[in-house]
């Protein structure tokens, strides 16, 4: 796994990967040397690199960054590659974005324009990374928590999905990349479901009750 972003989600999802026996590389926009405490902390199985490291290293390569770094992602070592993307566009925080405001694009098929040769997959963001920590559970665990995720190709959604069942949660298909404003930020599947932020544990969420929010979704 790689991962360009290696923030609070992004070091979360590392450390369930690791957790689950993959090996990771991390990387960020300040260089391997500012990620040498968290690479200790995953153990073994975790090393940093540059971004262009971290997207060549990877099977899979999750993108976790503010929207407003997406142009500053490199094209050419993520073609082909399966990518996660877990990004929310908050213009508070990246900036008034036309086509996001105006909702003729969602923020993954932003991302896609940027990393065109890649199979991206929408995952991971509508769960806060304490609740993404916490709800982990075993493969048949009558708890086991479910997220949504969106994509336009099979294969890499079939992908995503194995890693998703490695690392604890089950997975609702969610349809298209462009579909995925369904799971965008503040919509019913947007945090709500795995309970309020104040309380770090989170409550599990069954496939019924995220299929359940996906459907009640409005624009
Ligand atoms: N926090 C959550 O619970 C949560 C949940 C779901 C989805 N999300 C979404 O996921 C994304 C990441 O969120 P976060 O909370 O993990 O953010 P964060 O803690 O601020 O981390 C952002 C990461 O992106 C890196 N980065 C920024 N610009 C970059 C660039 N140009 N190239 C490479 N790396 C770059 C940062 O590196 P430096 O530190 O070196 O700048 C940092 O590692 C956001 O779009 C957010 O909306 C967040």
């Amino acid at each position: 796994m790689g991962f360009i972003g290696s923030g609070n989600i992004g070091s979360t999802i590392a450390r369930l990967a690791v957790e689950a026996g993959h090996q990771v590389v991390l990387s960020n926009s300040r260089g391997p040397e500012t990620l040498a405490d968290t690479v200790a902390e995953l153990g073994p199985r975790a090393s940093a690199g540059t971004s262009g490291e971290a997207a060549a290293a990877g099977d899979i390569v999750v993108v976790t960054v503010p929207v407003k770094a997406f142009p500053d992602l490199s094209a050419a070592p993520l073609v082909g590659k399966t990518v996660i993307d877990t990004c929310n566009y908050g213009p508070e925080r990246d900036g008034h974005i036309p086509e996001l405001d105006s909702e003729s694009l969602t923020s993954s098929e932003l991302l896609l324009r940027y990393i065109p040769d890649a199979r991206v997959v929408k995952a991971f963001n509508n769960i806060f990374y304490k609740h993404l920590l916490s709800l982990a559970r075993p493969a048949g665990a009558p708890d086991r928590s479910y997220l949504p995720i969106a994509g336009d190709s099979a294969p890499a959604k079939a992908a995503v999905t194995e890693f998703i069942e490695s690392i604890g949660y089950g997975v609702v298909d969610a349809g298209r990349l462009a579909d995925s404003w369904r799971q965008a930020t503040g919509t019913p599947v947007w945090g709500t479901p795995y309970g309020p932020f104040s309380n770090e544990e989170g409550q599990p969420v069954g496939e019924d009750a995220i299929r359940v929010a996906l459907a009640t979704a409005k624009r």
